[in-house]
This record gives C-alpha cells, sequence and structure tokens, in this order.
C-alpha cells in the first residue's frame, strides 16, 4: 500500500512505510503450509509465560496465527485466524479456526464485544492498514479484554511492510504501541522485553494494551 496522505491517520509515517517487497495477494505467498516454528523454544516459552502472566483465558483470538499458539495453558475457546487451512486445522488448540486476509479485508467475521483476549505472536508486521486491523479488534473485544502483541527479530523479509525492516527492535516496539495510539479506546499499555537475545537465540519482545 502506498503511503495515503489524505488519510490523518497514518499522517506521519513516511512515504512507503506499509508498501512491501512482494507486493502480490498473501494467498499466494501462504499457499503451502508451513508447519514450522517462527522463533526458537526459548522465545515460544516466553510467549507461553506471558501468556500465564496476562491470564489470557476463556474466549480468546489467535490473530494470523498458525499450527501452534503458544499457550501453557489453553483457554477454553480458542479461535485462530491466518491464512493457510492446512496449519490452522493442525492447531490442537483451536476450538475453530478461519481462513482470512486481513489485507485484503480488514472487518474481522465475529460479533461485537465477544472475545475476552486477543494474541498475535509475530506477525504485527504482515499489516499493511494496521490501524483497521487494531479497529476491529478493539471491537470485537470485551471490555477490559487485553491485546497482546509479541515479536522477535525475524521475519518474512519480502511480506514484512518496509518500515518494520528498516527499523531496529526497540523502532519496532514504538510502531506497535504507535498502532495502538492511533487506533484509539486502548489503555494500560505494555512494552517489555521478555527475553533477551543471547548468541542466536531469539530476543522476545510484547507490547499489550486493554481496551477501555
Ligand atoms: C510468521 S507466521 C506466525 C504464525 C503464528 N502466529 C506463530 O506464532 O507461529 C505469520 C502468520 O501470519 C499470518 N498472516 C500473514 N499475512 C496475513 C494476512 N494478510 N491475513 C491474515 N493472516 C496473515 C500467516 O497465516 C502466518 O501464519
Amino acid at each position: 500500500m502506498a503511503f495515503d496522505s489524505g488519510d490523518d491517520r497514518y499522517a506521519g509515517f513516511p512515504s512507503g512505510f506499509f508498501d512491501r517487497v512482494d507486493q502480490s495477494p498473501d494467498n499466494q505467498f501462504y499457499l503451502e503450509p508451513r508447519l514450522v516454528a517462527h522463533i526458537d523454544e526459548r522465545a515460544i516459552a516466553a510467549v507461553g509465560e506471558l501468556y500465564r502472566d496476562l491470564k489470557i483465558e476463556g474466549k480468546v483470538l489467535d490473530l494470523m496465527g498458525s499450527w501452534i499458539s503458544h499457550f501453557l495453558d489453553p483457554p477454553d475457546n480458542l479461535t485462530v485466524l491466518g491464512m493457510n487451512a492446512t496449519e490452522l486445522d493442525s492447531n490442537k488448540h483451536a476450538a475453530s479456526w478461519v481462513e482470512h486476509d486481513l489485507n485484503d479485508d480488514q472487518r474481522l467475521p465475529f460479533d461485537d464485544d465477544c472475545f475476552d483476549s486477543v494474541v498475535c505472536c509475530v506477525s504485527v508486521d504482515y499489516l499493511v492498514k494496521p490501524l483497521e486491523v487494531f479497529d476491529e479488534v478493539h471491537r470485537c473485544l470485551k471490555r477490559g479484554g487485553a491485546f497482546v502483541h509479541t515479536f522477535s527479530n525475524r521475519c518474512f523479509p519480502t511480506k514484512a511492510i518496509q518500515g518494520w525492516g528498516q527499523t531496529d527492535d526497540r523502532g519496532h516496539v514504538a510502531i506497535v504501541g504507535e498502532y495502538f495510539r492511533r487506533s484509539g479506546g486502548w489503555g494500560d499499555l505494555h512494552a517489555e522485553l521478555r527475553t533477551e537475545g543471547s548468541g542466536n537465540g531469539d530476543p522476545l519482545y510484547a507490547v499489550w494494551g486493554y481496551k477501555e
């Protein structure tokens, strides 16, 4: 997506920030299942510990999910939304799953106020219209519900927005914080380094907030 100078909500993001090297529809890139881990075991454990610390339970949406959702204590009712049916169907913790391209249609196919929490692991960097997606998550969350992002320092570089690729870890934390701020209606924002990168180990950052 080219920078939309007519849309005040995105004003200030540099031109090309939301462009991607691979501009083809996402369903082509995600056609083949990838039943792999996108971060190492230590970082995955850190995601699970964060979800446990934040008491992510009840009716939960794993946004931009795949075959693993990283919960130590799987929620009673987990919905997973992603791009590949084989990956989603392999998710043992999912009570239901939805194949849906958020870069094609930012509307979430869920009712208002229906989720206790929404999580999104190592994927926020692929959104070309993040504010609209954050708005939709806000609509679908119950009041007080958490929206939790985790990410490391790697990605599919041709599919991540260029603004992400051109920014360091600290900048990534600021970008996600800015999405919360601009989307609006979020409170009690947090940003933490949950696991430091060490040697070849993946760092794990978390940014989260709560629907006001
Ligand atoms: C790096 S993987 C992470 C998967 C999973 N969240 C995890 O922690 O292992 C990126 C995920 O983002 C999802 N994704 C990418 N582009 C998407 C889009 N346009 N709409 C919805 N999901 C998307 C893909 O289905 C893929 O599972």
